[in-house]
């Protein structure tokens, strides 16, 4: 019986107990998944001494917490250490274990969607965006050798700050939201990880895509609406489109990997998250 769970704040709305109680059905196993709300005026310290009690599998974490916890981990994987972020913990014989999977998932949800595109690392890849998001994407874009990932931000110095993750031979080059729209036809993905076109604001794009290539993929990892302005625009051009709640999924897949072992098969999962979405 596996005893999984989350924390973070807030998350009553979390989509992550439906994704890991189809994983645990898919795999066989059993087991539960629980959420566990940490409010600002809550300690931390005495619910993760609750949560070593309680003798849990493994957790995810999310914000505000994915700095906070690492203090109390026994060990981080490197990948996690570098990101300066952790969203699963596995509990290997009462050690925590510190992991990060957002861009590893997020990047594997992609390929999923586009492996032909993805295969040549000679694409010209634009981050939109420099927030905790765009820190595990571009790690996980350098980690696979892209040659060429640029980072467009507001503010200048948080895109120069994650470059500096950079592994290999990957260059990138760091621009403002206004020299990124103007060179918009120079990429072949555009990468949107900040929180510009998430509802109610949901009519607004970090920048213009109106001048893209035809050729080129729009990503968002915005998913609250599926569908957002960025997306519509890039699909008005002829662009083809990638939605945010896929790396949901395939992020909480690499976890499930981590706690069980298992590699669970995604099937349509994505349709039907998308459906659970749409009817919010
Ligand atoms: P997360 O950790 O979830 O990725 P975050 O750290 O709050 O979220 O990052 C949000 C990103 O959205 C940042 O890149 C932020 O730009 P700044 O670094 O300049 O703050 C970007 N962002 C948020 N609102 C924006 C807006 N109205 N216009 C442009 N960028 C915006």
């Amino acid at each position: 019986m596996y005893q999984l769970g989350l924390i973070g704040y807030p998350i009553k709305h979390s989509l992550s107990p439906w994704i890991h109680e189809q994983f645990l059905k898919k795999a066989n196993l059993s087991g539960r998944y629980t959420l566990f709300e940490i409010g600002p005026n809550e300690s931390f310290a005495q619910v993760m001494e609750e949560l070593k009690r309680k003798e849990l599998d493994g957790f995810n974490v999310t914000v505000p917490y994915k700095q906070t916890i690492i203090p109390y981990l026994d060990e981080i994987d490197t990948e996690a250490e570098s990101i300066g972020a952790v969203n699963t913990v596995l509990n290997d014989n009462g050690r925590w274990i510190g992991y990060n999977t957002d861009g590893k998932g997020y990047l594997r949800a992609l390929e999923n969607k586009f492996p032909k595109l993805l295969a040549d690392k000679t694409n010209k890849i634009l981050i939109l965006g420099a927030g905790g998001a765009a820190r595990g994407i571009y790690y996980a874009l350098t980690a696979s050798d892209f040659e060429y990932v640029d980072i467009a931000n507001r503010t200048i110095e948080s895109a120069s700050h994650i470059a500096k993750l950079k592994m290999g031979k990957t260059k990138t080059e760091i621009l403002s939201l206004i020299e990124a729209e103007n060179k918009v036809k120079e990429y072949d993905i555009f990468i949107q990880t900040s929180s510009v076109g998430m509802n109610p604001n949901h009519e607004d794009t970090i920048i213009s895509v109106n001048d893209i290539k035809k050729t080129s993929i729009v990503s968002d990892i915005v998913y609250q609406p599926i569908d957002t302005a960025i997306l519509r625009q890039a699909r008005s051009v002829g662009a083809a489109v990638h939605f945010g709640h896929t790396m949901l999924i395939y992020q909480a897949q690499y976890a499930f990997e981590i706690w069980t072992g298992k590699r669970v098969s995604i099937g349509s999962m994505d349709k039907e998250l998308q459906l659970i979405l749409e009817g919010r």
